[in-house]
């Protein structure tokens, strides 16, 4: 959630923007969108599954923003009425072999014909608990900043 709020500051300066907790968001997009920015933390190489995110919900000591469904369903049941600009990012360790959520949101987006504005973007936690690396905040607002001026050019 921190990096989705980081990135919608860094979107704020052009675009008037809302930031929402996937259980909260429309299945259906209302039609003054022009912009979506998608995101959830990488699990198992991917978007979270309920499997995924119970185990993260045993291994968290504050307990989760998320308690419900993540993207990965949201996307099967999200309907838009027309093509809108859209992006992805996720959250992940730095290892090798991270695997990225964002992958499968941007090809679930592009899958509702959205129009793909950036490649997946990933952002670094120190470890599967945590901390966000710092440097990941500016770099978050800095991604909103350059997805809302790309945006105002489609
Ligand atoms: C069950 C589980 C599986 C994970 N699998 C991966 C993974 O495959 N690759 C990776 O980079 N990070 C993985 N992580 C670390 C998460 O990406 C990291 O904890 C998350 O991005 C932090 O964001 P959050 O605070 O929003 O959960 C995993 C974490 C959990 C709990």
């Amino acid at each position: 959630m921190r990096i989705a709020e980081e990135v919608t500051s860094g979107l704020r300066g052009r675009i008037p923007t809302e930031v929402m907790e996937v259980g909260t968001a429309p299945t259906t997009l209302p039609d003054d969108i022009d912009l979506l920015v998608v995101g959830g933390p990488t699990h198992a190489f991917g978007m979270s599954r309920a499997s995924t995110r119970k185990s993260a919900l045993d291994q968290a000591d504050n307990g989760v923003v998320s308690k419900g469904e993540g993207v990965r369903e949201w996307l099967t049941v999200l309907r838009i009425r027309r093509p809108i600009a859209a992006a992805a990012f996720d959250t992940r360790v730095r290892t090798l072999l991270a695997g990225s959520a964002a992958k499968g949101v941007h090809k679930a987006l592009r899958r509702h014909r959205m129009v793909l504005i950036a490649p997946p973007m990933g952002f670094y936690v120190t470890a599967t608990k945590g901390p966000l690396d710092e440097a990941e905040v500016s770099r978050a607002i800095e991604w909103g900043r350059s997805l809302a001026e790309t945006a105002s050019t489609v």
